[in-house]
């Protein structure tokens, strides 16, 4: 039988140069989406989810990510002493367990896994990618625990796309069994390939529930022509030995990692705050009118 699912890893080592200059210093994953930063949807997604043990995979420069999750004594005791008991709330409400290893080169999403390696042990573990931002209920994390615990086997999560953009995923090809909604066995996963040579328009998006056995099969998996090391890669050997599983997530992802997603992201969250929703959509809605109208 697995053991449950207690750790996540969150690779996060990339240089962000989709997002220069803001990302010279600051590390991509720190982007704030109306008032957290992005690498704290997905920490707070997994503490709902029932994981509290988060490892982050970084690279030089990153450390205020760990320092974010760090208890911050003078703050907390100012804000207690005002008595500003929401924001403190707030403030706690995502307190975790950080560890974090470095990845010293940029050898790939599979890399970045395997050199969490020693920290995750030999047990079951999720891998959340912190671009994809995906807001669901219940959390995406959880729907994929949920499956794993029924499946016993590693769970990658997947969302249909358009065609034209498949290229831009790991792509995974599924048999016609439907083992629960949105639940299938995988038979070949593919990263990255031409429009032409997918095999569906269901991609990956950031989020994995893997076995152990994942590492000794990221250790056999060669680099790719770029020099990297990559996970889709790396399952489609373990999948050689094992079942893997698709899951198809109900809920709203965004692609935080590119700016038209940001933005996009940036309002998605906007509007679902009580206390400036009416006046962000008042505001957007007056944009829509014609160059030249004063807008409130
Ligand atoms: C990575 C993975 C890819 C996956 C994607 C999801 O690619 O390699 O398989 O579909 O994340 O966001 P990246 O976006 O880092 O190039």
């Amino acid at each position: 039988m697995e053991r449950p699912v207690r750790k996540v890893v969150f690779p996060a080592a990339g240089l962000g140069t989709r997002f220069l200059p803001a990302t010279k210093v600051l590390p991509k994953e720190m982007l704030v989406l109306v008032d957290r930063p992005i690498i704290q949807y997905g920490v707070e997604e997994a503490v709902q989810s029932g994981i509290d043990n988060v490892i982050f995979v970084t690279s030089r420069g990153k450390g205020i990510m760990e320092d974010h999750f760090d208890v911050a004594y003078e703050l907390e005791s100012v804000l207690e002493r005002r008595g500003k008991t929401t924001l403190l709330e707030d403030l706690r409400s995502s307190r975790v367990n950080v560890a974090s290893v470095r990845q010293a080169e940029p050898l790939g999403l599979g890399h970045a896994v395997a050199v969490a390696q020693p920290l995750v042990g030999d047990e079951p573990f999720a891998v959340v990618l912190p671009d994809d931002v995906i807001d669901a209920t219940p959390p995406a994390l959880r729907q994929m625990i949920d499956v794993f615990e029924r499946v016993r086997g590693p769970v990658i999560a997947v969302e249909r796309v358009p065609m034209e953009d498949v290229s831009s995923y790991g792509v995974v090809a599924i048999d016609h069994s439907e083992l629960g909604p949105g639940v299938h066995r995988i038979v070949d996963l593919v990263e990255k390939p031409p429009r032409d040579k997918a095999p569906s328009n269901l991609a990956i998006i950031g989020r994995y529930i893997l076995t152990p056995d994942i590492f000794p099969a990221l250790q056999e998996t060669a680099s790719d022509r770029t020099g990297e090391i990559q996970l889709t890669n790396g399952m489609r050997r373990l999948l050689e030995s094992r079942p893997l599983y698709a899951c198809e997530i109900k809920g709203v992802r965004h692609d935080a990692g590119n700016k038209i997603g940001f933005l996009k992201a940036t309002a998605y969250f906007a509007l679902k705050r009580p206390e400036f929703a009416d006046a962000f959509r008042r505001y957007l809605d007056a944009l829509d009118k014609p160059v030249g109208t004063t807008t409130g």
